[in-house]
């Protein structure tokens, strides 16, 4: 077998075989939060695209929502065992131990290595290039990878911006090893991050809420989210026109509008569900994928660049052609 000078075996890839995603039932409309704060229906659909989002009750925890997004696309996968979980979250259950252990035991498949990751909005792509990392490397045949989030429960209850934006949910992959030509193999990958815009979105402190500096995030997300597009584009010897579909982070469809814009993309071929749940954070990008499989907005064979920007500050990239799928 050929070898990389990374070490990685080149004909081996990291192939979606699996995908499941899981939303709280209750559901928050603009409505809702304008009945509470300083807002309207009509800022915040204009403003963000949001018309609604699902929060959890009190009580529910980042861990339930993953343990339903995980047990989906085990299920979908059509798999009982995995070599990884890894959970991709801003909002574990508590800051120690880490939440992915326990998800793994409870959706049965403890006794895999399991740890939690941290790249807030991008955590999923980082997730991603991780477990894709690990099966072409040879430690893993099958990787768990959770992307799941509990916005709601950090937010300050008096921050009429962040309660317009965020939503709660969970949504999961199973990757197995196979080889590059295959449907559904994913990269190659861009990744990076910007420690010196880190105070534009944080928690301080345990005791904090989250905040964010929105204008300056905006700007940025449109700005990273394009080049990566072309950095990830150009490892791959592949040219903008050939993207089929982009499936973003989730974040606000002027975000989206905004890279459409800038790579000069039809908007039409920007995957679109933040109407009706709002930025889920790390789950944004797999509850994305499982809509636009069900509603065929992504068909077998579609070529789809996936991309996020979040947090840290933090983005990514990467590629697959579709596979066939039954996202649960
Ligand atoms: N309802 C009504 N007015 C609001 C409001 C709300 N929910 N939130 C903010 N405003 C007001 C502001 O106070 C400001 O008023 P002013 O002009 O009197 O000062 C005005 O609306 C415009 O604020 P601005 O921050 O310029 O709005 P914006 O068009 O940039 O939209 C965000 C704000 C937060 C929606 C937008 O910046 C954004 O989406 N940023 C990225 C956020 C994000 O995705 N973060 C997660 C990381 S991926």
């Amino acid at each position: 077998m050929r070898r990389s000078s990374f070490g990685h075996n080149q004909e081996r890839a990291a192939v979606l075989c699996g995908l499941g995603s899981w939303l709280p039932p209750r559901v928050v409309d603009n409505a809702e939060i304008a009945a509470r704060l300083d807002t309207s229906d009509e800022w915040i659909r204009t403003r963000t695209g949001i018309r609604q989002r699902r929060i959890v009750e009190p009580g529910v925890t980042t861990s339930d929502l993953a343990v339903e997004a995980g047990q989906r696309a085990l299920k979908s996968a059509n798999v009982e065992s995995v070599d990884f979980v890894i959970l991709a979250t801003t909002t574990p259950d508590r800051p120690c131990p880490a939440t992915a252990p326990e998800v793994a035991s409870r959706i049965g498949v403890g006794g895999a290595a399991a740890f939690d990751l941290n790249a807030v909005c991008t955590g999923f792509l980082y997730g991603l290039g991780t477990a894709a990392g690990l099966i072409t490397g040879g430690m893993a045949e099958r990787v768990l990878l959770i992307g799941a989030d509990t916005f709601s429960t950090i937010l300050d209850p008096n921050c009429r911006t962040s309660a317009a934006i965020f939503g709660d949910g969970a949504g999961a992959v199973v990757l197995r090893a196979g080889e590059p030509h295959e449907l559904g193999a994913i990269g190659p990958f861009d990744l990076g991050s910007d420690g010196e815009g880190a105070d534009l979105i944080t928690v301080a402190d345990r005791n904090s809420h989250f905040a964010m500096q929105g204008q300056k995030v905006f700007l940025r997300a449109i700005t990273h989210m394009a080049k990566s597009a072309e950095a990830v584009l150009d490892k791959a010897a592949m040219r903008l026109r050939d993207v089929d579909k982009f499936v973003y982070h989730q974040a606000n469809a002027r975000i989206l509008y905004g890279v459409a814009d800038q790579l000069g993309q039809p908007r039409s071929k920007f995957v679109r569900n933040i109407d009706l749940v709002g930025n889920t954070a790390a789950a944004s990008i797999p509850i994305a994928l499982a809509a636009a499989n069900e509603d065929r907005d992504l068909r077998v064979g579609h070529r789809v660049l996936l991309g996020a920007f979040g947090g840290g500050l933090t983005w990514g990239s990467t590629l697959l052609r579709w596979p066939d799928i039954d996202a649960l």
